[in-house]
């Protein structure tokens, strides 16, 4: 002990520790959590999912497609905005409420539908669930999750099934009836589901992968043909929709003001204007640049919500001012899930609030509605 306390302070003398700049010395930005208290970012959360999940249910969770220029882009326009921030407005009291398809939510943060979340931690959906309904934040639920909607919906939290259409009838019947009989309010139907995103690091993995053997909850008690996502899927999907639930029927996947003009025309209730995290198409465009068209296209016909890429408040507080309703984080929450499981979702959720806070108190925001578009300006 004594030898290792003389080694150190030698060390700590030496010329060449002094000679290293600081920045090699001292980096929280690198910093791994050992406590879910302890951490202060979503990033430091994914350093802990990283160290923990296997090769396999990591590469499921962080790839984006082709070489991932996409997935970047989802970040990098973030930066293409600057924040106006005014002073001397009573900023004591803030509050985050919004109604959103008869709807009254807490935050504007709502988790976006992923599948299959066994593969990150045993309790999976209903984890994320628990930590929703704690922190009472909405959740969308995929089709493709490990456990079936009934059970996560009966975690007793805000839910919205979401739906990929199928060439087969009977698919897209049952999933509906399951999912109005489990209360549902709301059905999000993803449209960028024409194929499968060439996602490399996922595919060269998955044989090692062990998430099949939990099955698809949302399949129990169908006996017909499956199929997931239609690449003949047209508007006319969308009225069908309209015609077979009383759910409110909502876009994801939108990215044009074309599509958001035939999104209103075909009676979809909202969109969300997503690129599916940057795990789908690799079209080098992130979603905060075709959120401004898609709001050009909607107008004040239909709400507009977006995902992909969000990862801190101020990000949120950009969707917001450029016209979004609410925001969907996906891989954040994967990230806190994959750490510590239910307690990391939360923690999550509890990050992503407290930010959303800090940039309104700063901003002189005290609620939605006063961040708007003036509360931006892009950066040279
Ligand atoms: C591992 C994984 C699985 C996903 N599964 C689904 C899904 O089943 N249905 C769906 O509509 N979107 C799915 N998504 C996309 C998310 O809903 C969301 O659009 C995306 O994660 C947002 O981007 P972000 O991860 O950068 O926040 C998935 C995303 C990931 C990372």
């Amino acid at each position: 002990m004594a030898d290792r306390r003389y080694l150190l302070k030698l060390l700590l003398q030496s010329p060449l520790l002094a000679a290293l700049p600081t920045s090699l010395l001292a980096r929280p930005e690198l910093a791994i959590p050992e406590t879910v208290r302890q951490a202060l970012d979503v990033f430091q959360l994914k350093r802990v999912a990283q160290q923990k999940l296997s090769l396999a249910a990591w590469h499921f969770i962080v790839n984006g497609a082709d070489a991932g220029k996409t997935m970047a882009a989802n970040r990098a326009v973030f930066d293409e905005w600057e924040i106006r921030v005014r002073r001397m407005v009573d900023v004591s009291s803030l509050d985050t409420f919004l109604e959103l398809f008869g709807q009254q939510l807490t935050s504007p943060v709502i988790l976006a539908p992923i599948g299959a979340q066994r593969s990150v931690h045993d309790e999976g959906e209903l984890a994320t669930a628990r930590a929703a309904k704690k922190k009472k934040h909405v959740m969308i639920c995929s089709m493709m999750t490990h456990y079936g909607y009934p059970e996560i919906a009966s975690v007793g939290g805000q839910t919205w099934f979401q739906l990929y259409g199928s060439a087969f009838e009977s698919q897209n019947r049952h999933m509906l009836e399951m999912a109005e009989a489990a209360g549902s309010p709301v059905v999000v139907l993803t449209v960028d589901a024409v194929g499968r995103g060439n996602r490399e690091g996922e595919r060269w993995f998955r044989r090692e992968s062990t998430a099949d053997q939990f099955g698809l909850g949302n399949y129990e008690g169908y006996k017909g043909k499956r199929g997931v996502g239609d690449s003949a899927m047209t508007w006319g999907f969308v009225e069908w929709l309209k015609k077979n639930t009383s759910m409110k029927v909502v876009l994801k996947g939108i990215v044009t003001k074309e599509d958001a003009k035939l999104s209103v025309k075909s009676g979809a209730d909202g969109v969300i204007v997503s690129n599916h995290g940057g795990r789908q198409e690799e079209s080098n465009r992130g979603t905060l640049d075709s959120l401004v068209e898609v709001m050009e296209g909607a107008g004040d016909d239909i709400p507009v919500l977006m995902d992909s890429g969000v990862r801190r408040g101020t990000d949120t507080y950009k969707a917001l001012a450029l016209g979004a309703k609410a925001v969907c984080i996906g891989r954040p929450y994967l990230w806190g899930l994959g750490a510590f499981g239910q307690e990391g979702v939360e923690r999550v959720l509890k990050i992503e609030q407290d930010e959303l806070k800090t940039i309104m108190r700063f901003a002189g925001a005290t609620s939605l509605g006063q961040i708007r578009r003036g509360s931006l300006v892009r950066a040279d």
